[in-house]
């Protein structure tokens, strides 16, 4: 056991890999407004998730949120601190520009601040103070931007007074300590819960990624003046880990949009711009500029990479201050979309977040996901399934997208480029569901779902959350909601399906007996969700032949055994379950 403890501290870590740079110190100054009323929500929405009871408090429309916080991005400033020095002088410093409404530090290769002020003529007068370094060696490029360098006049003088920033601690917890918390946790449905609230997105690294966005558009601007950068993807849909990457959205389509108001009398007034053959090489060529700008004149950002080729091209770099791994994209307004559509169903219900990130980090563990593009099952893939799963229940959890779209009224229409992405956006008027299943209940059952889901046959479709005949011969076809031709899992290869099934088997098995072996908490040895996250028996099996070793214990071998008998070939359909299949 004791062996099987280290294991999967080395799996956690995986879960935790790219989650360590952030650690912000949150506080909140006296300036009153939609910020406390934002932290006020984070810290209700944080006590639902520890008693898995619902708010029902009016939740804002995705559109809202992101207004918002936009806006305050755009009063809101970076600032690279000494790593010693008094937050009382430096909020005093700053506060000559205007007040302040709210600030946090964390630590990224050194000190940052982010400074929210009121209004925004404060980040003018920031920036109306702020000089151009003059280097010795090297030439500066000088660009304006909200990002700053905070400079000691006097350093030695100000030292004695020095007093270290109080940085509390907002970074996932090591493996260690989610080990421990998982295995104290009072039952299953308090794991799960666990997990989510130590995983989720903090308040701060919400707004750290919006800042980000904000200043990449300060630098996008510099081409398309009124262009926008929006976050999508798990930074924005409810369901990203501390760690995700940072997806961006530019926005073009605004720029010189037709203003009806201002088109009297008898012309028309038109840009002159320059033709390409199609959008995608519009695109490209977009993609292809900003990407040298970002290059040459983004600070902190570094190794960009022009991904002009893929099925969606975009540029990936690296924000160092941030920490964030970014990908940015334009023509891609279905995936903000999408990004909406899980922000929805994400918020229908407490039970679907801690769901998905369990499932999430469970497939992490078991390297089923990776952050390398390949045949593996991407994130969006498993959030799909989860979602899928819960529309199946009965009461179903979720509501499928063809019942959101009746409920959709004139202004929630939306097609974009023929396709009809229309739904309900407002989630207050979407009825919450009956079903009072367990979260432990639900884990099992997801995994014996897919344990013996007919892959070979079946597709996963949102829109009708139902099975459906595959329309191609993909291992795994799961329905793109909005783009209903294409399979968002068109990558996974059959192997990977396998291992997914094989390990999604192993798990409903091992939480059936649950009950009877659960051990006593002083033990601190693994049960529930901890054990899931733990290397699997199935892969050990093969390293087990490769090394021509005997098991480590009973346990592990009676797992075995129980797997070789439940294997496709040997299944005897014993608990009245559908056969397995996932031959393609
Ligand atoms: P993580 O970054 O892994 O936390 O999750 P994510 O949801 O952000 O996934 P990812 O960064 O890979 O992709 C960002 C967004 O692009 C997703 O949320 C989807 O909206 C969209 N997306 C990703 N993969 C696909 C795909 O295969 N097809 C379509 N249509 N959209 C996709
Ligand atoms: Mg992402």
């Amino acid at each position: 056991m004791a062996a099987r403890g280290v294991g999967m501290l080395a799996r956690l870590a995986l879960c935790a890999q790219r989650s360590q740079v952030l650690r912000p110190t949150h506080r909140l100054l006296s300036c009153p407004g939609t910020v406390a009323a934002d932290a006020k929500r984070e810290e209700q929405s944080s006590r639902s998730v520890e008693t898995g009871s619902e708010d029902r408090t009016p939740k804002k429309k995705f559109s809202e949120v992101q207004k918002e916080r936009r806006e305050q991005a755009q009063r809101t400033v970076l600032i690279h601190c000494p790593n010693k020095i008094s937050e009382k002088k430096f909020l005093k410093y700053l506060s000559q520009h205007g007040p302040i409404s709210h600030h946090f530090f964390y630590e990224s290769f050194g000190l940052y601040a982010v400074v929210e002020f009121c209004q925004k003529e404060s980040v003018t007068s920031l920036q109306n103070i702020t000089r151009t370094p003059s280097m010795e060696t090297e030439a500066a490029i000088p660009f304006k931007s909200r990002f700053f360098n905070l400079k000691m006049k006097n350093p030695s003088s100000q030292t004695s007074e020095k007093s270290s920033m109080p940085c509390s601690n907002h970074s996932p917890p090591s493996s260690k300590k989610l080990f421990e918390l998982l295995c104290y946790a009072e039952s299953i449905d308090d794991q799960l819960n666990t997990l989510l609230k130590e995983f989720q997105l903090t308040e701060e690294d919400i707004k750290l990624r919006y800042l980000t966005c904000s200043l990449i558009e300060d630098l996008a601007a510099a081409y398309f003046q009124d262009c926008t950068v929006r976050p999508f993807g798990s930074s924005v849909n409810s369901f990203g880990k501390l760690g995700c990457d940072l997806d961006m959205f530019l926005d073009l389509d605004e720029i010189g949009k037709f203003n009806t108001s201002k088109t009297s009398g008898n012309f028309l007034m038109e840009f002159q711009v320059k033709n390409v053959p199609s959008e995608r090489i519009a695109t490209q060529k977009i993609l292809s500029v900003i990407g040298e700008c970002l290059d040459h004149f983004g600070p902190s950002c570094v190794g960009v990479q022009k991904i002009l080729n893929a099925r969606c091209p975009l540029v990936r770099f690296s924000h160092q201050a941030s920490g964030f791994q970014c990908d940015l994209t334009t023509n891609n307004r279905i995936a903000l979309k999408s990004s909406e559509l899980l922000y929805i169903y994400g918020a229908l219900d407490s039970r679907v977040r801690a769901l998905v990130f369990s499932i999430r980090c469970w497939a992490r563990a078991h390297s089923l996901t990776s952050s390398i593009p390949g045949s593996w099952i991407t994130n969006f893939s498993l959030t799909m399934m989860v979602i899928f799963f819960l529309q199946r229940r009965s009461p179903p959890i979720l509501p499928t997208l063809d019942y959101l779209k009746t409920l959709a009224d004139a202004e929630d229409k939306c097609i974009i480029e023929g396709h009809n992405c229309t739904f309900i956006r407002d989630l207050n008027r979407i009825k919450p569901s009956g079903n009072t299943e367990t979260l432990e209940s639900l884990l099992k059952e997801f995994f014996e779902y897919f344990g013996n889901f007919a892959f070979n046959k079946n597709s996963i479709n949102i829109r009708q959350g139902r099975e459906q005949n595959k329309p191609e011969c993909s291992p795994l076809h799961i329905q793109n909601p909005f783009e209903t031709s294409l399979n968002i899992s068109k990558n996974v290869n059959q192997s990977q399906l396998q291992k997914f099934v094989d390990l999604a088997r192993e798990s409903a098995w091992i939480l059936s007996q649950e009950d009877k072996d659960r051990p006593s908490p002083s033990s601190n040895q693994p049960w529930g969700l901890a054990m899931l996250l733990q290397p699997s028996v199935v892969s050990s099996v093969s390293l087990a032949k490769k090394k021509r070793k005997k098991p480590a214990s009973e346990r592990i071998k009676n797992l075995l055994e129980s797997i070789k008998s439940h294997s496709p070939e040997n299944d005897t359909n014993t608990n009245g379950k559908r056969t397995v299949s996932t031959q393609g």
